[in-house]
């Protein structure tokens, strides 16, 4: 479904707009960005056509540049004032079905006088506008969406506070997976546990958590304590999600590999080892956001969902929000950058400090 819906005028705004949906497709999925409608069948009640995609959104945003209130036909008629005007046809119904309309002026344009607008638009003006400024835009645009967020309804995957019941089972049913994981002799990595008695690592958060990490595989660090995720990376990882108001806790934190593989990437018999048992943890949390800690995590994934990202680079899906179905569910697969890869690196530590920051529109 298109939730937001960005009703402008061709002549008065339309550089603005392209640069507002490249800014908010950072907020939001493209697909939930909803400009044009561009194909009328023949003989279609349009004025139904055009209630019907703004019956379809959540938000519908009235973008108004400076040539918005006075943009006239070539017989020198307001378009605003004629009944025909699309741009008046959709916000009035916005209006009249009761949406969120946000006016959005850029350009430097002013909200129009009630004087000046047809009856049914009047309601428009009682609307508390959103200015996009050329300095600022992009700091404008984050205003924008988390305005739209609030108004979007909640993922419907999102779980509210488990009871203490769901909790236990949830719990009981991790445990089985964890003995299960203990005694895996068929392992391709067995042996190795066995002879440097490391310990596998399942994971471990809150057994209901909305939002599920999953990196590469255990460490040494990792493989000596049999938690995921305790080392340097895993500083990074509890610094970022401090920063958008997250404990560890709050979440569920795995890996693709659940033990020890050495200082080497993942063999694929070993992603498809464990690939069953990462399946049971995703199925007992139920999560509605899947982030993956780096490339590995992200492809394994994105190629076990048969998204077509699948063959992307993380270094252009980083902090997408891409949405999929499980059996359980609407989630959203968000490709983040490895907590390791940023270590020394302020720049790529900014980049994945923004992309934790998209996170907080499932908070
Ligand atoms: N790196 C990972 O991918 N996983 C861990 O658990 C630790 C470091």
């Amino acid at each position: 479904m298109s939730r937001i819906f960005i009703n402008y005028r061709r002549q008065d705004s339309e550089g603005y707009v392209g640069r507002l949906y490249d800014h908010l497709a950072q907020h939001f999925q493209r697909d939930d960005l909803f400009m044009d409608v561009d194909s009328i069948p023949p003989g279609a009640d349009f004025v139904q056509v055009l209630e019907d995609a703004v019956a379809s959104c959540d938000v519908l945003i009235a973008v108004i540049g400076p040539g918005w209130l006075n943009c006239a036909d070539d017989a020198g008629e307001r378009r605003l004032h004629q009944w025909n005007d699309f741009v008046r046809i959709e916000i009035a119904s916005a209006l009249r079905q009761n949406k969120l309309v946000i006016p959005v002026l850029v350009g430097r344009a002013r909200m129009p006088s009630p004087n000046d607008l047809p009856d049914e638009l009047h309601p428009l003006c009682r609307r508390n506008a959103v200015e996009l400024s050329h300095q600022h835009f992009s700091r404008d645009v984050e205003k924008l969406a988390t305005a739209i967020k609030s108004a979007i309804p909640a993922n419907p995957s999102f779980k509210g506070r488990a009871n203490s019941e769901t909790l236990r089972q949830k719990e009981a049913a991790l445990k089985a997976v964890r003995d299960d994981l203990v005694g895996a002799t068929s392992s391709p990595l067995y042996t190795y546990r066995i002879e440097n008695r490391h310990f596998p690592v399942l994971g471990e958060g809150n057994p209901d958590a909305n939002i599920l990490f999953i990196g590469e595989a255990p460490g040494k660090n990792e493989a000596a304590t049999g938690r995921p995720f305790i080392g340097p990376s895993g500083d990074v990882l509890a610094e970022m999600l401090r920063g958008i108001g997250l404990k560890r806790d709050d979440v569920y934190v795995t890996n693709v590999l659940l033990d020890f593989p050495g200082k080497r990437d993942p063999l694929p018999e070993e992603l498809a080892f464990y690939a069953p048992f990462v399946d049971r943890i995703i199925d007992i949390i139920q999560p509605a956001v899947i982030a993956t800690l780096g490339g590995f995590a992200m492809s394994y994934m994105l190629k076990k969902l048969d998204l077509p990202e699948k063959r992307g680079k993380i270094s252009q899906l980083h902090g997408k929000l891409i949405k999929t179905r499980l059996p359980y569910g609407e989630i959203h697969v968000v490709p983040l950058y490895h907590p390791a890869v940023v270590l020394y690196s302020a720049s790529q530590k900014e980049t994945l400090r923004q992309d934790f920051e998209k996170l907080k529109l499932f908070l």
